[in-house]
């Protein structure tokens, strides 16, 4: 059972929140990106050669890094249960906190006819061993971040009028834009605990290009953005503490790293090379920190794909 010890105090949670979200969603990349975009044989390589660079990397984050979201034994995990999510009649609830400013997003939208499978296939695999220690993505929610408008590292203040002019640009972008078929490449668990699902275009426009067109579209957005612009991931699901099995099989971390990577392989084997099709750009409010990744509070505008070619 996850003990519930208060690691940093009470008073210091807003920081625990910004040093968890900044882990989850900002270091591993970041680390990733300083190490790929310094050689000059970067820009003769493809966007999904660069991708497949980018995920071998992704794929030895942890083998490198380690399993920091066991790390420290159970602080880190309590630290995670107490000021992210608390744990409610054996559910993993998260607890929203508000984002101030908002945060503005742009994701591709993947729809519940490609999400559910793989959700029931991540949970099935998944479930058994992390009941209560474990926060799933919700199935409806599946989405992969393109572009910020205002982030929680670099945050952009905007009026509601200029929110309005944010978003009727996007769906300008989203018009131009033909849907994506993609292909998922692999399932990599990141060495903060969270399992990334990396895809792979198969046609439609390349995220390099859609990034680039939000970033023109969109042009008080932050200059650093949160992730390597050929990256094409979702998160599937958050670990948060050791798996439920025998201590006995467990005797030192080198036999629970090999146990998380054979559930890693059971996933892939599972749903490797599933094909998607996107046809929704999403420009996302989130008035709560990780407010799409957490169920938190959210307003979004929908647009279709449209293709068009003016
Ligand atoms: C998942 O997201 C949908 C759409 O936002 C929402 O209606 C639903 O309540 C969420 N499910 C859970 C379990 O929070
Ligand atoms: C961990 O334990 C296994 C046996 O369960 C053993 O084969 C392996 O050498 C041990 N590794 C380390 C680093 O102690």
């Amino acid at each position: 059972m996850p003990r519930f010890t208060n690691f940093f105090g009470q008073g210091k949670a807003a920081s625990a929140v910004w040093i968890i979200s900044t882990v989850v969603f900002y270091l591993l990349f970041r680390a990733v990106m300083d190490n790929s975009t310094s050689t000059n044989t970067e820009s003769l390589m493809s966007s999904s050669e660069r991708r497949t660079r980018l995920y071998n990397e992704m794929s030895r984050d942890i083998d490198e890094h380690g399993m920091k979201f066991l790390q420290g034994g159970e602080t880190s995990q309590s630290l995670m249960l107490n000021d992210i999510f608390e744990l409610r009649g054996g559910y993993v609830i998260p607890k929203p906190k508000a984002a101030d400013p908002p945060v503005r997003a742009n994701v591709l939208y993947l729809s519940p006819e490609f999400s559910n499978p793989i959700s029931k296939a991540v949970r099935d695999i998944f479930l058994p061993y992390f009941d209560g220690a474990i926060w799933f993505q919700n199935a409806s929610l599946y989405h992969f971040s393109m572009f910020h408008a205002s982030h929680h590292l670099t945050s952009v203040k905007a009026t509601d009028a200029e929110i309005e002019a944010e978003a009727s640009a996007v769906k300008e972008v989203a018009r131009s834009l033909c849907p994506l078929k993609i292909f998922l490449d692999r399932v990599v668990l990141t060495s903060t605990g969270v399992l990334l699902g990396c895809w792979q275009v198969i046609s439609g426009p390349d995220p390099v290009t859609i990034r680039s067109k939000l970033r023109n579209a969109l042009r008080h957005s932050p200059e650093k953005q949160l992730y390597d612009p050929v990256m094409l991931h979702t998160s599937f699901a958050r670990i948060l503490g050791h798996p439920k099995v025998p201590l006995e099989d467990m005797k030192n971390s080198s036999d629970l790293l090999k146990f998380f990577h054979e559930l890693v392989e059971r996933v892939n084997s599972k749903i490797r090379g599933f094909e998607a099709t996107i046809s929704e750009l999403w420009y996302v409010e989130e008035y709560d920190v990780l407010a799409l990744a957490l169920d938190g509070r959210i307003k979004v505008r929908k647009f279709p794909l449209g293709c068009s070619s003016h």
